[in-house]
């Protein structure tokens, strides 16, 4: 039995991750008129919606005319369904036990489950007839990823398998691509010929598979022709397409902090863990309560820059030396008016602000959203910090308390 750690009282916290749903809803709408009418679109929430919060993610991206819904973990997909979301559910990745306690409620749900081994195959069974109900299977073939699914020269046994056993019915036959994001990359056609190749041999062997689906966002964007039946999008659909796009997508979490200390120091002024930085002239220091306990990363460490929201406007300021466990510090410079209280936007859009900012405190988000230098993004930390914006995202925990905006 897990203990809950006691959650700190997010009144009492300035961090926000401010997720607008609005922005899911846009990007889901532009992903899908890059698509075909036929080609349906699953939004893929796993991770907690890539940290967005799942349910809010789902809803927002179902508006936007998803009409499935992907989710890595069991217990994901079955919330999803208690929560009342009508639509085909996916979900791929368990393991026995996991498969003994959930998968029957899941085939009792209706939730599609993903198979990539015999061994699966069986935790399938077992939970459909514990429940008397046909389990809707997706076949994962493993075309060049190595995690889960079937490797080719083994699937065949378990379509038989499949075939042969009344409580499940094969829906789909599917793959995920291992460099879609770098469209030079030919060890995209490479899996592309290993998956046609193995549903070509299955379908002449036990007749047609329904559906087919492997592109992830990267293909989404690059790869029309692999849009098939079903597409996969994650990280564009939170406004981070990984190849370039024409297509008008923006950032749907707006990570925000207020300083809590702003000070001059003089030059020779050393700065956090390593004294990594010395101020070179006089300048003013801010200091943010937020650090990589938050989930900013400590390897971007003095190789980003944050939007400060002051008096006189937006600045954007360099972060300088190690990020520590709480905090971070800002080079504000020496003509800053910045002063403690005011809101930082660690990455995101910089329209987006702390609901008492406009009034209170000066120049708000609609001054800063037209005219302003745009915020950091989770690009930009993902460089400073030698990842991808897909773990930036996801870093930002649940000690940055959400704040859905409606
Ligand atoms: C099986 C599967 N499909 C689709 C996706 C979505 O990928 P992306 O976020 O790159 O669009 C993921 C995420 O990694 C995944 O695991």
């Amino acid at each position: 039995m897990s203990v809950p750690i006691p959650a700190e009282d997010p009144r009492y916290i300035p961090n926000r991750a401010v997720v607008d749903p609005s922005a899911i809803t846009d990007n889901v709408r532009a992903l899908k008129s890059a698509l075909d009418e036929q080609t349906a679109l699953m939004a893929v929430v796993k991770a907690d919606g890539y940290g967005h919060g799942m349910l809010a993610t789902a809803r927002a991206a179902l508006e936007g005319g998803a009409t499935w819904l992907g989710a890595a973990h069991p217990a994901g997909a079955l919330a999803l369904s208690h929560a009342g979301l009508d639509v085909p559910i996916l979900t791929w990745m368990y393991e026995p036990r996991t498969a003994a306690a959930l998968l029957p409620d899941l085939v009792a749900a209706g939730i599609d489950v993903s198979v990539g081994s015999m061994e699966m195959l069986h935790l399938v069974i077992d939970a459909s007839r514990s429940v008397e109900r046909r389990a809707r299977v997706h076949l994962k073939i493993d075309t060049g990823m190595g995690r889960n699914g079937v490797l080719p020269s083994q699937a065949a046994p378990v379509v038989q398998a499949i075939r042969e056993e009344d409580f499940v019915q094969l829906v789909a036959a599917w793959t995920h691509l291992t460099d879609a994001d770098v469209p030079s990359d030919p060890a995209t056609d490479q899996q592309v010929d290993v998956f046609d190749s193995t549903v070509a041999a299955l379908t002449e062997e036990f007749g047609t598979i329904p559906l087919q689906h492997l592109a992830n966002s990267a293909a989404l964007l690059s790869r029309p022709d692999l849009h098939r039946d079903l597409v996969r999008p994650g990280i564009a659909m939170y406004g981070y397409p990984p190849v370039e796009t024409d297509l008008p997508l923006r950032p749907a979490m707006t990570v925000t902090s207020r300083l809590a200390l702003v000070k001059e120091v003089p030059a020779g002024t050393t700065v956090g863990y390593g004294r990594l930085h010395t101020a070179a002239s006089t300048t003013r220091l801010g200091l943010v309560p937020m650090g990589y306990a938050d989930g900013l990363h400590r390897a971007a460490s003095g190789k980003v820059s944050v939007l400060v929201r002051t008096a006189e406007g937006d600045r954007v300021v360099p972060q300088v030396g190690r990020i520590s466990m709480d905090q971070i510090v800002l080079d504000l410079g020496p003509d800053s008016v910045a002063k403690a209280g005011d809101e930082v936007i660690l990455f995101g859009d910089a329209r987006i602000g702390h609901e008492s900012t406009p009034a209170e405190d000066g120049p708000g988000p609609d001054a800063a959203g037209s005219d302003g230098p745009a915020a950091t993004t989770a690009y930009d930390w993902a460089r400073a910090a030698v990842t991808i914006p897909y773990e930036v995202l996801t870093s930002i925990n649940a000690r940055v308390p959400r704040e859905v905006r409606p």
